[in-house]
């Protein structure tokens, strides 16, 4: 179940709505240009190859795909292995690196397979702090402002659609809004409340 938290882009602790119903969220995303929606999960095995994975959920592409880009579809896992520490450095570094707010010169496309992540959308003078879990499906528009944490111990398997690699990176703004946000841990602890 994913959860939503709307706070003031300069006040993290002042929320003003916090729901876990996901027709609220497409409701409250979709005039800020942010697709939200639920694809049916279960459709393959969990230890089914990248490409298996993909292919079950080619209808779906294709239909995203109707505005007549052709993305490309690559699978992202993520499941933080302890006993390799290069391994951890890299994950940790990665998540230092994407809590910085950034945009991208194309839509940010994510398909949880499994498990989910947070993204911080700054919107309207509002930050809409979004904890996805499996089955969700989130675009945002390009040029949209926002970041992104996985979390200390980051696991989950999605899909992202992209069209090149320079617009699946990013640009960092520069704007150091992200620190006074909290970490993924904190939101699902319940340190975002609803006044
Ligand atoms: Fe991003």
């Amino acid at each position: 179940m994913a959860l939503l938290c709307v706070t003031p882009e300069t006040d993290s602790a002042q929320v003003l709505l916090r729901t876990e119903d996901d027709r609220q969220i497409t409701e409250i995303l979709e005039p800020l240009g942010v697709r939200f929606e639920n694809w049916m999960v279960g459709r393959v095995p969990m230890e089914a190859s990248d490409q298996v994975l993909i292919e079950a959920y080619r209808p779906e592409i294709d239909a995203f795909n109707s505005d007549g880009r052709n993305r490309k579809a690559e699978t992202i896992t993520v499941r933080l292995d302890e006993t390799n520490q290069e391994w951890v450095k890299d994950v940790l570094a990665s998540r230092r690196k994407y809590f910085n707010e950034h945009t991208h010169s194309e839509d940010e496309i994510w398909f949880f397979a499994d498990g989910g992540a947070c993204f911080y959308i700054r919107a309207e003078g509002r930050v809409h702090i979004l904890v996805t879990t499996e089955g969700d499906l989130l675009s945002l528009p390009a040029g949209m402002r926002h970041w992104f944490d996985m979390g200390l111990r980051p696991c989950f398997r999605a899909v992202r659609l992209y069209l090149t690699s320079e617009g699946f990176d990013g640009e960092f703004t520069g704007d150091k809004i992200a620190d006074r946000f909290p970490y993924i841990e904190d939101v699902l602890a319940g340190g975002v409340h609803a006044a």
